[in-house]
């Protein structure tokens, strides 16, 4: 293959894309340009992974990625977020401060698998690791366990690159369970969760963990 021989294009920050002072209004046409540049950074880095996946199956025989989970963040949990957070509704506040609009879940088989994919994904070129946060081997008080990550994926338009933040979480499949779980009853609900009800999803953690632990020896 030969290699091509294209103009540079220029490095445009993401907040700089479009006029973001602007405040934020759903339904327009600035808020689905956004959504649509945050469509294909998911879209980027999906396939970026889902190359590596294949690689090891067919190359190495061996499934380091189990699965993997997108979304795109809606626009009332975006605004509540900010709102939670006293931040002014703009474009440009919410592209900085807003780290999570896309999202990416890396689902592995083990916990080692998990540190694989993250030098993997901090080898790609192109992809710049902006923030990392281990709570595998420092697991939330709630009992929560995952690999996260913020990194800036560039998505190559016609006329020039952005670098568009995206929130990777990397975790095992019993961990996915687990969060699944608690989110459900814990993390998002409007009400109080008992202390009970707590202390048993934190001891359901530790099991989890546990069992994490016994599936790689086993490997
Ligand atoms: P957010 O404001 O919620 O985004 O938290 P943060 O900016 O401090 O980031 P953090 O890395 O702590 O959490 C980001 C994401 O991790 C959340 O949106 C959830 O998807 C997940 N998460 C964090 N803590 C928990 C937890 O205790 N339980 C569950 N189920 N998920 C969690
Ligand atoms: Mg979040």
């Amino acid at each position: 293959m030969k290699k091509s021989k294209g103009k540079e294009l220029g490095i445009v920050e993401m907040k700089n894309f479009l006029s973001y002072d602007e405040k934020i209004e759903e339904k327009t046409n600035t808020f689905e340009k956004i959504m649509t540049i945050y469509e294909m950074a998911i879209e980027e880095l999906e396939t970026k992974i889902s190359i590596l996946q294949k690689e090891f199956k067919v190359f190495y025989n061996y499934d380091l990625i189990d699965h993997v989970n997108t979304r795109i963040k809606e626009p009332a949990s975006i605004l509540n977020k900010m709102n939670k957070k006293g931040y002014e509704l703009t474009y440009k506040e919410m592209i900085e401060n807003i780290n999570d609009i896309a999202g990416v879940r890396i689902i592995c088989q083990l916990k080692d698998d998990i540190f694989k994919i993250r030098n993997l994904i901090e080898k790609v070129p192109g992809i710049n690791i902006e923030e990392e946060k281990d709570y595998v081997n420092y697991p939330k008080e709630s009992g929560y366990s995952s690999y996260h990550m913020i990194v800036e994926v560039p998505v190559t338009l016609s006329k020039q690159i952005i670098y568009v933040k995206v929130e990777i979480q990397i975790r095992t499949l019993a961990m996915d369970f687990w969060a699944s779980l608690e989110h459900k009853m814990k993390y998002k609900s409007e009400k109080e969760v008992d202390k009970k009800t707590s202390k048993e999803l934190v001891n359901y953690a530790k099991i989890v963990n546990k069992l994490d632990s016994k599936i790689m020896l086993l490997n």
